[in-house]
């Protein structure tokens, strides 16, 4: 049985994870920049000590990408892996239980930056397909594609898929980059929402001034950001900006009951998160607010005297990141206009603004009709006991648009995080049974979908 062989060889992969772990390749950083170089070698190691052949990294533009695949037999379907070695910047680091490039197990959990996000659920599909060539009982053909930039926004990923569009001829797309809902509750997500993210800077006078000489008569570049960022949403939290909710598609009815038979509990959400009431848009519940519909919200704002003390100064600058979540049918170019638009019509003569777009990425929706669907859904059932319940989720994986923009490939979105493992924020964890759970539904994924491409 697969799950007595990957329990048998458990700790040699956590082992080796830990080593990948270690590698602290944040991608937003250019300190980390050797890093990151640093992860890509040595998951091009690890791709073929696992027997994949044609390992090989591809430079770009930005960081590279790592390719291997394995070519059973012409004849078996082709399955394309995507994942990122990449990782969110770590800090606040005074948060970390244990550092974060110090990889730690603690209550069955393995505790490190990128443990779930994405290096974790990446190397459970390297395991799978090392032991199912082990056991020669690999079913289909594989190609895996590897990125390092997907946490800054896979910027330059479009143009490798296009350049290696023949390379990467495949029948569907596998990644393991997101959630299920609890351990016993599966679900399989068939949507992502997609971003546009920008930077915005207000400058008021030319240099900083005494906040006393010149307070009151001169625009104070904070204040002003701050009404202009609070005056983008209204009183039921819906988005002012001209325009914002043209293209959104309403959800059907069938769905809003398929996403709320989830087993969500609001009193045990406020609790994991220390609040003492939710807040989004007015006319929806919490599932659908995170899942089904736009956001926009300040990622980070500074300027102005951040250090200890007090200094009285009215700031020359202030800055603020913002990002907004889109749902299928909003585009993020036509919405990064909309939002510069708006932004620069409602600021006062006072001061001067400029916007700087960072990067972007479309939101996707998957078919629950299909073969690859109904292979991941079998898969689940048959290793978590029960039938995985199709959800959206609130984050984004640009790559997925682009595989069925250059590819025309459909994306099976297999992942294994839970919300507490905190992705993106302070002791990032991964639950050492999902990760063996993992590759053991990836493993029983190719079966599936070999046996229906067969039919
Ligand atoms: N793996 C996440 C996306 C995710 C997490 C999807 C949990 C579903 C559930 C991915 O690494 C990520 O963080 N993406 C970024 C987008 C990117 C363009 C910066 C995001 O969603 O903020
Ligand atoms: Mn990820
Ligand atoms: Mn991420």
């Amino acid at each position: 049985m697969m799950r007595n062989k990957i329990f048998e060889h458990h700790i040699r992969y956590l082992n080796e994870l830990f080593d990948f772990l270690r590698i602290p390749s944040v991608s937003a950083d250019s300190a980390y920049r050797q890093e990151v170089m640093h992860a890509a070698e040595w998951l091009c190691g690890s791709l073929s000590s696992a027997g994949l052949d044609k390992a090989e990294i591809f430079s770009t533009d930005g960081f590279p990408v790592v390719y291997a695949e394995k070519i059973v037999d012409p004849m078996y379907p082709t399955v394309l892996i995507y994942g990122h070695y990449d990782v969110q910047p770590p800090d606040p680091l005074n948060l970390w239980i244990s550092p974060p490039f110090q990889p730690e197990i603690r209550n069955g959990r393995i505790y490190a930056r990128g443990a779930c996000d994405d290096k974790g659920q990446l190397y459970m599909h390297i395991k799978a397909i090392e032991l199912m060539l082990a056991n020669k009982d690999l079913p289909c053909n594989v190609k895996c594609i590897f990125e390092g930039e997907e946490e800054i926004g896979s910027d330059n990923l479009g143009k490798f898929i296009h350049t290696n569009r023949e390379r990467l001829k495949a029948d569907v797309v596998l990644i393991s980059d997101t959630s299920i809902f609890s351990n016993d509750t599966p679900t399989l997500t068939v949507g992502l929402r997609g971003l546009s993210y920008l930077e915005v800077e207000i400058t008021g006078p030319n240099r900083d001034l005494h906040s006393g000489v010149y307070g009151g008569g001169v625009a104070n570049p904070i204040n002003v950001l701050c009404r202009m960022i609070a005056s983008l949403h209204d009183d039921n939290h819906r988005i002012t900006i001209p325009g914002f909710y043209n293209d959104v598609l309403s959800v059907s009815e069938e769905e809003k009951t398929m996403m709320n038979q989830l087993p969500f509990s609001l009193e045990e959400y406020k609790d994991q998160l220390g609040i003492e009431d939710v807040c989004g848009e007015s006319g929806y519940n919490t599932i659908e607010r995170t899942s089904v519909r736009p956001t926009l919200d300040v990622n980070g704002i500074w300027g102005g005297y951040t250090g200890e003390g007090a200094k009285t100064v009215l700031p020359s600058k202030a800055f603020a990141k913002i990002s907004m979540r889109l749902v299928p049918n909003q585009s993020s170019e036509k919405i990064t206009e909309l939002f510069i638009k708006h932004f620069t019509s409602i600021a006062p003569s006072s001061v001067k603004v400029n916007i700087k777009p960072h990067h972007g990425g479309e939101p996707c929706l998957t078919p629950v009709e299909s073969q690859e669907y109904r292979a991941a859904a079998h898969a689940f059932e048959e290793v978590w006991g029960k039938k995985p319940i199709p959800v959206r989720s609130g984050g984004s994986i640009p790559v997925v648009s682009l595989f069925e923009k250059i590819l025309s490939l459909k994306t099976v979105l297999l992942g294994f995080g839970l919300d507490e493992d905190n992705i993106h924020s302070p002791n990032e964890s991964f639950r050492i049974d999902n990760f063996l759970k993992g590759i053991e539904t990836i493993i029983a994924f190719y079966h599936h979908y070999a046996e229906l491409k067969k039919i």
